[in-house]
């Protein structure tokens, strides 16, 4: 019998490099899809079962048919929608193109690589997919960062709507978010941002993240405070909530 097989997009650093470590470990068999090269081969090649490298950029739909077409027709029991980044300040000034690309890899990717990788689940009426959404996606809005918390926002509402979708059909195959907080990866680095709550590591996030998934759970909240926020949320008049998340904000950009 072949071994199990997971993709997981942006798995050169961070969460996707720590979600390949553990499903290696649990005997997975691995594709491993980013930009920087080097970093997949040496991810690789410290594995403990078979890891292919994809190279690409997911913001290119060319790619992101590239990626489909590569996996072709063989079974896919775990999909990782993990590429994602971010960015800070002022709307008005944040650069437009930086916006855009993000637009492109945290919502065009996300969605094209979701719809196309459904269809082929649909074939085994299995498998699970896990979208990599933020608390960004369960607040109202994030004023500094408020373009990735309009990606993330995204991510989770389609996420849910389409596992109720798939709830209804009767489907055995799982559509789930991830919405962390803070975690120590090299996102903020690449967001130009200093983080004010203290990170959790991708170690743990990861790790509570598979064992949820594998509970069907449709959002997945990996720490405390995260799911204070979250029924906070619920009962916060909606200025106040943004007010809040301003305040945090700009404490990220140092002001
Ligand atoms: N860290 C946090 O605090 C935090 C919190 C909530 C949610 N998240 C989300 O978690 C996910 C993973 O982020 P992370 O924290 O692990 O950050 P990270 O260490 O910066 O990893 C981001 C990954 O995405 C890949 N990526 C970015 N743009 C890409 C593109 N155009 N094509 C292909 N791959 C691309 C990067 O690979 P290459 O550069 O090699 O292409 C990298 O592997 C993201 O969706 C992020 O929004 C992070």
């Amino acid at each position: 019998m072949s071994n199990k097989f997971a993709v997981i997009t942006g798995a050169s650093s961070g969460m996707g490099a720590e979600f390949a470590r553990q499903l290696s470990n649990m005997g997975y068999e691995l594709l491993l899809i980013a930009r920087r090269r080097e970093r997949l081969v040496e991810l690789a090649g410290n594995l403990e079962t078979k890891a292919d490298i994809f190279v690409c950029d997911v913001a290119k739909e060319e790619d992101c048919d590239s990626i489909l077409e590569y996996i072709g027709d063989r079974k896919v029991d775990i999909f990782l929608n993990n590429a994602g980044f971010g960015d800070c300040g002022n709307f008005t000034e944040t650069d437009l193109d930086k916006d855009l690309n993000m637009i492109d890899v945290n919502v065009r990717a996300l969605h094209y690589l979701m719809k196309g990788m459904l269809r082929k689940m649909e074939v085994y009426n299995d498998g699970y997919l896990l979208n990599i959404a933020s608390s960004a996606g369960i607040l109202p809005g994030g004023p500094y960062m408020a373009t990735y918390y309009a990606t993330k926002a995204y991510v989770r509402s389609i996420s849910l709507a389409v596992n109720q979708e798939l709830r209804e059909a009767n489907s055995n195959i799982y559509v789930g978010c991830l919405c962390p907080g803070p975690v120590n990866t090299e996102f903020s680095q690449n967001a130009n941002v200093e983080f004010t709550l203290k990170g959790i590591s991708a170690e743990y996030c990861v790790r509570y993240a598979l064992q949820q998934m594998f509970k069907r759970k449709m959002i997945i909240l990996p720490s405390a405070t995260i799911k204070g926020v979250y029924m906070f949320n619920h009962i916060c008049p909606l200025r106040l909530a943004l007010r809040l998340t301003s305040r945090q904000q700009k404490k990220k950009l140092g002001r």
